[in-house]
């Protein structure tokens, strides 16, 4: 039975990992199960190094495989921000509302509104170099919010159908979104190799 560690204490995010990995055979442990790791800087300039950060941290200490993912909305008009700083862009401590509210005034007046959600998977087993798996999910920055599912920027993330991401149940998200393309790519590729 090989075992693998999820780099996250979302509740959300360990279910979904945890769904799609028991039926491959693998045993899920999250940061929930250890307690003694403190919280982790991440602070590199890419979705990539950020992921990397997180699971090369766990490994060091760990001494298992990990997976560790990291997510953020890149705007076109912004150059690509908040980037990175999806979580933070309002500043530290902010709730979803403050960064959406920051980001609609930063796009106010601007008609370029193209935008995308992107999910990068880092999967680092041991003894080997790491594995890259991304998701993208287009749209566009809308003018007003709308919606009360989801989480985040979704209220104000239009996708090409017209509807804002937070008018989607969590099943039709969970079919189109950047986590779920970036998470069926990682599962082709523990299929392939188990
Ligand atoms: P994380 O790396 O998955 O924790 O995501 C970082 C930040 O990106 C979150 O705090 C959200 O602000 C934003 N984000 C990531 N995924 C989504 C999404 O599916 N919907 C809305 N916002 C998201």
């Amino acid at each position: 039975m090989k075992e693998i560690v999820i780099a996250t204490q979302n509740k959300h995010k360990t279910d979904e990992y945890k769904h799609m990995l028991e039926p491959l055979g693998y045993t899920v442990y999250t940061l929930d199960e250890f307690p003694d790791i403190g919280e982790i800087i991440e602070d590199g300039e890419t979705f990539e190094a950020n992921a990397y950060i997180k699971a090369k941290t766990l490994q060091d200490v760990l001494h298992k495989d990990i997976i560790a993912d990291d997510s953020g909305l890149m705007v076109e008009a912004l150059d690509g921000a908040p980037g990175v700083y999806s979580a933070r862009y309002a500043g530290e401590d902010v709730t979803y509302e403050d960064n959406n509210r920051l980001l609609m005034n930063n796009m106010s007046g601007i008609r370029n509104r193209q935008a995308a959600f992107i999910t990068v998977i880092c999967l680092l087993e041991q003894g080997c170099e790491p594995r890259y798996f991304t998701g993208i999910l287009h749209g566009n920055i809308a003018t007003e919010s709308r919606g009360d599912n989801g989480f985040g920027y979704d209220p104000i993330f239009c996708i090409s159908d017209g509807r804002h991401l937070a008018e989607l149940t969590m099943e039709e998200k969970n079919a189109i979104s950047h986590r779920a393309l970036a998470t069926q790519q990682l599962i082709m590729h523990l299929r392939k190799s188990t």
